[in-house]
């Protein structure tokens, strides 16, 4: 029975164990998934400890992801140019780092929710890790533009520049949306975390439009609750975009490919 685990702080509520093991009854893969809680300061001990005890493989989610990313032996490009990793895959002799989060977004944007990306005009709000850790795939996608807006200008501005190579990208202050209009509109903020949403203006939805909250809950998100409020096509939480990510991470590690949508569909179900 090979082992994996994802690394947190908090961990305690992580639905990633539940995901994993129904991935593996599913495509019957003999492994066992647990859920570690590491005191900040401790990724690599914990990390090198999970190895020497048979580990597999890893998930890592707040707040080491730039841990492992400084950990890992070598990045896959998305990983590199993220700055994190949330997936490590313990090779006989390296450790390779990945990040399945951008692609966990994107897949259930497109394969699951039939919102396609490309030629749209894409609003992602916020500028930390959450949001380089989705970019390289966002653009992959080739939206018509690519807007960051913010609290804090520079860091926007900041990520615009460094992805300004993959596609049409624009960074800075939430002010900078005044009078433009989204197709897709993707909160990555941490406001959400608090049942906040950033000042946004009113008319900011195109007709039609998609909101995606990467944040979930049992209840709509506030962002979700926005969305409705002003006018969205559709607005849906980022509970998709978890089980895909967790799919590519069981991808990497075991080569198989899990089916989501009944996963996703028991996790709703409570
Ligand atoms: P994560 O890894 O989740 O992205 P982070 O790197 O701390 O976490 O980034 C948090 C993001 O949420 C930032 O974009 C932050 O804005 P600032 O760069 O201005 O700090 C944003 N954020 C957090 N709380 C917010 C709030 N109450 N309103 C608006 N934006 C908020």
């Amino acid at each position: 029975t090979d082992r994996y685990a994802v690394m947190g702080n908090p961990i305690a509520h992580s639905k990633s164990p539940r995901i994993h093991a129904l991935f593996a009854a599913q495509t019957g893969q003999d492994l066992v998934y647990e859920a570690i809680l590491v005191e900040p300061g401790g990724f690599a001990a914990a990390a090198d400890a999970f190895r020497a005890a048979g580990g597999r493989g890893l998930n890592i989610t707040v707040p080491f992801k730039q841990d492992a990313w400084v950990y890992a032996d070598r990045l896959s490009a998305r990983a590199e140019r993220a700055g994190a990793v949330n997936t490590l895959v313990f090779g006989t002799d390296d450790v390779l780092g990945d990040n399945t989060d951008g692609l966990g977004l994107v897949n259930d944007l497109e394969r699951n929710l039939g919102c396609s990306i490309a030629e749209r005009r894409v609003l992602v709000l916020g500028a930390g890790g959450a949001v380089r850790g989705v970019l390289q795939p966002l653009l992959a996608a080739a939206p018509a533009s690519l807007t960051i807006a913010n609290r804090t200008a520079a860091t926007a501005a900041e990520l615009a520049l460094m992805f300004g190579d993959l596609g049409r990208v624009y960074g800075g202050g939430l002010d900078i949306l005044d009078g433009k209009r989204f197709d897709l509109v993707i909160n990555a903020t941490a406001a959400g975390l608090t049942d906040e949403v950033p000042p946004l203006p009113d008319d900011l939805l195109a007709d039609g439009a998609w909101c995606y909250d990467m944040v979930y809950g049992d209840r709509p998100t506030a962002f979700v609750r926005w969305a409705h409020a002003h006018g969205a096509a559709h607005a849906v939480d980022g509970l998709g975009m978890l089980v895909e990510q967790a799919a590519g991470s069981f991808r990497l590690w075991r080569g198989v490919e899990p089916a989501t949508a009944p996963v996703l569909a028991a996790l709703r179900a409570g």
